[in-house]
């Protein structure tokens, strides 16, 4: 399996085998986060290995999902800085599920201080990882996804190609499932948007961001898989357009 049949195979797994994961498959997995691409290339980031399998050094409160290995990463505060965590987090979820192991995010729970002060920027994410005895793959269809009439708005016909490509950027995991991503799509190009919370605006406009940066890494991870070339960048002209429940993020220019 690849990362991007992982994309849509994989599920949130909860409940994990106390048991160590081989050595060679962590040093894969660190490996692979030294080589990541980023989103936004000039801001500083760091992972860290949490392992809960000698004694439990964090991740253990009420809201935490209990297993063995996690993976935190902290960043450097910045514009951006949350998409780009996010996106780099979600390629490196695809790439251990394509390991065969299982992955959560933990979005509600935190390593704790102590852990926290040990890591180089501000923490942001973790993905919580391990073997498990759950099945690992399920079929796309079975994942509770919002109809794509209620988040694309197709402005011209496009091409399978476009279509996949949005097919995996929707399939992305999201806290709470909140799928807070909306797509208007041409036929060379896609203008990302995220709905807008009123109420809780602040706290709901950190997770939307991570969020995004989630369905980023499926977008482009799918782009690269069936050859599409494409650039991302911020349109002045939307940034500063006041839309009523929709918050402009960025363009995804194809070719
Ligand atoms: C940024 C982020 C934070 C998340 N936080 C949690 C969490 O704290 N606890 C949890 O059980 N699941 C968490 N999830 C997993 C989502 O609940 C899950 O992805 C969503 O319900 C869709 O299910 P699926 O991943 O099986 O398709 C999080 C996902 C993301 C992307």
């Amino acid at each position: 399996m690849n990362m991007f049949e992982a994309i849509f195979s994989r599920k949130s797994i909860r409940h994990f085998r106390k048991e160590k994961v081989e050595w060679e498959v962590i040093e894969d997995i660190l490996k692979f986060t030294d080589e990541l691409p980023k989103l936004f290339d000039e801001i500083a980031i760091e992972f860290k290995l949490i392992s809960n399998i000698e004694k439990k050094q964090g991740f253990h409160g009420p809201f935490s999902v209990n297993a063995p290995y996690y993976i935190c990463i902290s960043s450097e505060k910045g514009d951006g800085y949350l998409l780009n965590a996010g996106y780099m987090m979600q390629q490196l979820c695809l790439f251990i599920t394509s390991k065969g192991l299982g992955t959560c995010f933990v979005g509600l729970a935190n390593p704790g201080r102590g852990l926290k002060s040990t890591m180089k920027y501000d923490y942001v994410i973790a993905l919580a990882f391990g073997k498990t005895d759950e099945p690992l793959y399920r079929n796309s269809l079975e994942a509770k996804r919002l109809p794509e009439s209620d988040t694309v708005v197709y402005k011209e016909d496009v091409n399978a190609d476009i279509r996949q490509i949005i097919t995996a950027a929707r399939l992305a995991p999201s806290g709470m499932n909140n799928q807070p991503w909306r797509f208007v799509v041409y036929k060379n190009r896609i203008h990302i948007f995220t709905r807008k919370n009123v109420l809780l605006y602040k706290i709901m406009d950190t997770n939307n961001m991570i969020d995004i940066g989630v369905m980023m890494a499926n977008l482009l991870v799918a782009a690269e898989e069936l050859w599409v070339d494409i650039s991302i960048s911020q349109l002045e002209s939307l940034k500063n357009k006041p839309f009523q429940n929709n918050q402009y993020v960025l363009t995804v220019t194809i070719g």
